[in-house]
């Protein structure tokens, strides 16, 4: 008995050694890879009222698990540091989160500290040094006045919705869906496997007439607002590692409101999952880090504890700062 599973194991260890050996592409042998990326998060400003006896600005534990369920650590970044403070942050991480909520996308602190990451990464990246941005909703709303150097957002309303992704020919070619099975591809422009949650957006017209946002994402995907109007919902970098989703893969898997058109299907939790992964895979092959593990651990959300939120708002759990 003991002799069979010995073997059975020697076996499987053989197999995967040689499935991994041949999955992997000869190129990414070749480059570094980190194995214990870390991604940060801006905090939101409490504008909620319910929400302020708790602290100045939270997180909604949902990115956090997005990040974790695909491998990676979380770095909550406070908006009231310096520039050489965010600079000496950007240095220890390995790509950022946008995530949604509600706030000035030119004046708040929010934005002006999202900016501050934004030139670092597109500096960086300028120069090899890989950095991944991924934007949730709010957070791709933001990479879009990033790139375009303005705000373009109109009324796209699809608030509590959820939809399958009318996808462009793009799609099928880019990198975010580049390791999709053709069944869940299908399936994403067939089921309801996006939550919408949101009252502003970019128009098709606006992204197709805006020469700068053109030229720097490639349109993955659209969808239709309650006013029948066209709404960019996934873009992604043509030359930069930045995506960006309208909608929300976080709430697939980790909020569970029953008020809300969360997806919470098959299809739905595997989209998230590959996504999160596809993103924590990103953020591998930057090489940033801590000066040292004790640095590194402080830093991390894990000396953070969340609150529970499900009996007075739309989320499970919050982190407040
Ligand atoms: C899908 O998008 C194309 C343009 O990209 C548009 O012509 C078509 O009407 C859209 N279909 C739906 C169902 O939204
Ligand atoms: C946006 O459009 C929707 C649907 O037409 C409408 O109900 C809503 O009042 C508009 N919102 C804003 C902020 O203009
Ligand atoms: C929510 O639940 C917590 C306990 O889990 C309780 O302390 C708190 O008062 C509740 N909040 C509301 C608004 O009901």
């Amino acid at each position: 008995m003991s002799n069979t599973r010995f073997s059975t194991y020697l076996c499987f260890s053989f197999a995967c050694c040689f499935c991994c050996s041949k999955a992997m592409p000869t190129k990414l042998n070749q480059e570094a890879v980190n194995d214990r990326p870390v991604i940060g998060i801006l905090t939101q400003i409490v504008t909620d009222d319910v929400l302020k006896p708790f602290g100045r600005t939270f997180i909604p534990s949902s990115y956090v698990k997005f990040i974790e369920s695909g491998g990676g650590r979380v770095m909550p970044i406070r908006l009231t540091l310096n520039t050489a403070e965010y600079k000496k942050i950007f240095e220890n991480i390995n790509g950022l989160l946008f995530i949604g909520g509600a706030a000035d996308l030119e004046t708040s602190d929010f934005a002006r500290v999202a900016k501050i990451f934004y030139s670092l990464a597109l500096k960086a990246n300028n120069e090899g040094d890989f950095f991944p941005i991924w934007g949730t909703c709010m957070g791709m709303q933001l990479l879009t006045v990033l790139v375009a150097g303005e705000n373009l957002l109109a009324n796209t309303t699809a608030e509590n919705i959820a939809l399958p992704l009318n996808l462009t020919t793009e799609a099928s070619s880019s990198r975010m869906f580049e390791g999709f099975p053709n069944k869940l591809m299908r399936a994403l422009t067939q089921e309801p496997l996006t939550g919408n949650f949101h009252h502003y957006g970019l128009t098709l017209e606006t992204f197709q007439e805006n020469e700068k946002l053109r030229s720097f994402f490639s349109l993955l995907s659209t969808n239709v607002a309650e006013n029948e109007v066209h709404f960019v919902s996934t873009i992604e970098g043509k030359r930069y590692p930045f995506y960006g989703v309208q909608w929300h893969p976080e709430v697939n898997r980790f909020q569970w409101n029953r008020k809300l058109n969360f997806p919470h299907s098959a299809h739905a939790v595997q989209l998230s999952s590959l996504l999160a992964e596809f993103f924590v895979n990103e953020g591998r092959r930057s090489l940033h880090q801590f000066d040292n593990p004790e640095e590194e651990a402080s830093s991390l959300i894990y000396n953070n504890t969340p609150v529970y939120a499900g009996n007075f708002t739309g989320y499970e759990q919050l982190y407040f700062f």
